[in-house]
């Protein structure tokens, strides 16, 4: 039987999946609604120093459905981060932690640019018993105005800097949360890496349009007429969002070795989760999947990875965690691979005693053995 629990940076997890930071960690009853699901650590939605300033509008969310079976696929957000004041998420981290002492609780944290203020926000959530940290460098809509979030994380000297920070104040893991709006993602995870934090998460949501409404001309989600790009994610990310884990899985088995990478997009099932971990995730997260599905989908979630291990034989997670990455090559090499597959596939066909003719192969097997 599959053994699904696992160790991230010195975190103990019961298994790999982690609430990923938005509206399924909002508060402390959702939090410990999650823990009493099953969910191996729980990370709350970023929360900053000065929640007045933000301000949310709605409709804030935009979905977008198959169109054979109406299911929900992508979906876009404009929701900025938590509007709930610091000290009110302070009370609650306390209240969690007394309610879950074991519960993994990881803290997603956003500030401006200002060392000051970050070293308050990991010190003040350090103190009431915050298990790690994830730095949201990522939200694609509206904290860049403020030169906040994605800003900063398309910016690896800034994100450099603002790591390093973090890294004086912090006794415990941290990890940087990537965003999948650059051109290589492995700029921001190897300053990430240098600046000292023990792992990375990715992605966070892809800046997109959702659609434009044909009746009114408007695009959406429409607040008073208007709206502003935002955020995609559900399914129809996952394959961008795998991609980008095993370019970052690629600098961590070569350059950094032991840092860690929890892998994010459009998971919703144990398959979903099992390839980000073949794509080198030590961890896995779930946002819109549980917005959809509610916080019990862990269990069947829990249940197909348990069998994909068990079909394998995989007995815990580092069994496979990171296989598939090296499957991954040049187009160049596999012109000549092919090529070489198809040379030995002509060398199998050629008999060379009468009983390897066979029924199935007798034509091919026959223009083997002919000139002309
Ligand atoms: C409505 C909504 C709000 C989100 N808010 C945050 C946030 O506050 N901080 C953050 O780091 N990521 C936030 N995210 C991004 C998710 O954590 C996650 O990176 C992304 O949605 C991709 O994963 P998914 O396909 O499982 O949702 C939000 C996502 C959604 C859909």
């Amino acid at each position: 039987m599959a053994d699904l629990s696992t160790t991230v940076n010195g975190l103990k997890m019961p298994n790999p999946f982690v609430i990923a930071s938005g509206p399924p960690g909002t508060n402390a009853n959702v939090i410990c609604k999650a823990f009493e699901e099953g969910w191996g650590a729980v990370i709350c939605k970023t929360v900053s120093l000065d929640a007045e300033k933000v301000t949310n509008v709605y409709p804030r969310y935009a979905r977008l459905r198959s169109r054979e079976t109406n299911e929900i696929v992508g979906w876009e957000n404009i929701e900025l981060i938590s509007d709930r004041p610091f000290a009110t998420w302070i009370e609650e981290f306390k209240q969690i932690k007394d309610k879950h002492p074991g519960g993994v609780l990881i803290c997603s944290i956003m500030e401006e640019y200002n060392e000051d203020a970050w070293l308050e926000i990991v010190e003040r959530c350090q103190e009431v018993g915050a298990d790690a940290f994830e730095l949201n460098f990522s939200c694609p809509h509206g904290l860049p105005e403020r030169k906040m979030g994605s800003a900063m994380g398309e910016n690896p000297d800034i994100l450099e800097e603002v790591v390093g920070w973090v890294m004086k104040a912090a006794k415990v893991p941290v990890w940087a949360k990537m965003t999948p709006n650059v051109t290589h993602i492995e700029d921001p995870t190897r300053a990430a890496f240098r600046a000292g934090c023990q792992g990375v998460s990715a992605i966070n949501t892809i800046r997109s349009v959702a659609s434009v409404n044909l009746k009114t001309l408007r695009p959406e989600p429409s607040i008073a007429g208007y709206t502003t790009p935002g955020g995609y994610s559900c399914q129809a990310v996952r394959p961008v969002a795998l991609r980008m884990c095993m370019e970052i899985a690629k600098v961590i088995r070569d350059e950094f070795p032991g840092r860690t990478l929890s892998g994010i997009g459009g998971i919703e099932t144990g398959g979903d989760a099992a390839q980000f971990i073949l794509l080198g995730a030590d961890s896995v997260q779930v946002c819109t999947g549980v917005m959809k599905m509610g916080y019990g989908c862990i269990k069947p979630m829990l249940e197909e990875l348990s069998v994909f291990m068990d079909k394998h034989e995989f007995n815990t997670i580092a069994d496979f965690q990171g296989h598939s990455v090296q499957f991954f090559t040049t187009h160049a090499d596999l012109v000549r691979r092919q090529a070489e597959e198809k040379a030995a596939e002509k060398a199998m066909k050629v008999v060379t005693a009468d009983e390897q003719w066979s029924g199935d192969d007798f034509v091919e097997q026959s223009d083997a053995l002919a000139r002309g």
